[in-house]
């Protein structure tokens, strides 16, 4: 690296290193990125091109948008039915002005058609991981929401695990005072187990918001088989989203 250029490109990654939340959606950082990639006289190339993945300036091919301003919403599917209805909620998301990412845990992906929602939000749908060496691929999120949300990842998000790589995220995302808004399937037995209720008075405690009260949405009983998914919803997450972008916008 050398020149001006080289300069403005190593005080670009010291500053995203020293205030990631502070640089992300930065449109002054996008701009200084775009030109920098544009010219192309830095070296550093590809280390500006990770740069502008992890703060939101979407890559298109050989060039590079600027998205600044545009919020992102991480939608963290569980192993649960409603899993697979997910893609008329993006596309509502994405109407508000959201920037949509999916993560799956491991167990949601046998409901869901990965490829048709990487095609959906422009984004690949994540559910494990990256390697060590590897670039975050997906922008940094604003704001997360868990739908479906199963007993089993409602219970350990409660007490810190984080064996896959939704709870990761959401644990840093409470470590941060993001926005989280979780709507737990659990079935009407598993909703009455102590360590689920337990979970969801600590959660709350949290900030959590968490859409459950079986009065106003019905839980399916438990082998209700793929009629449950009807159960599921959408309107109440949809209208918390929006409730979300009025206090944060
Ligand atoms: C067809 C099917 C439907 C399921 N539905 C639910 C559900 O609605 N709620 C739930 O908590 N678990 C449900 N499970 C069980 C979860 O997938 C299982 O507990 C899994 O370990 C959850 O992992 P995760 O929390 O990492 O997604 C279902 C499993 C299958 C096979």
């Amino acid at each position: 690296m050398a020149g001006d250029d080289g300069q403005a490109c190593v005080t670009l990654l010291e500053a995203q290193n020293l205030a990631p939340q502070e640089f992300r959606h930065n449109p002054d950082a996008g701009k200084l990125i775009n030109e920098l990639l544009r010219r192309g006289r830095t070296g550093a190339e590809q280390r500006l091109r990770d740069l502008a993945t992890r703060t939101a300036v979407a890559e298109w091919g050989d060039s590079v948008v600027d998205v600044a301003g545009k919020r992102v919403l991480y939608v963290i599917a569980c192993g649960g039915r409603p899993a697979g209805d997910l893609a008329p909620f993006i596309a509502r998301c994405q109407e508000s002005g959201w920037d949509v990412c999916m993560i799956a845990t491991p167990s949601a992906l046998k409901f869901m058609n990965t490829s048709a929602l990487a095609a959906q939000t422009g984004h690949p749908v994540r559910s494990d991981y990256k390697q060590p060496d590897e670039p975050d691929v997906l922008p940094a999120a604003d704001a997360m929401v868990i739908a479906p949300a199963t007993f089993n990842t409602i219970n350990k998000l409660a007490y810190g695990s984080s064996d896959t790589l939704a709870l990761g995220l959401l644990n840093e995302a409470i470590g941060l005072g993001l926005p989280i808004i979780a709507v737990p399937t659990a079935n009407t037995a598993l909703a009455r187990h102590p360590a689920f209720l337990e979970a969801v008075i600590r959660l709350r405690s949290w900030g959590v918001t968490i859409l459950l009260d079986p009065d106003l949405y019905p839980l399916p009983a438990p082998n209700q088989g793929p009629t449950a998914a009807d159960l599921f919803p959408w309107e109440a997450l949809h209208s918390a989203v929006a409730d979300l972008a009025g206090q944060h916008g």
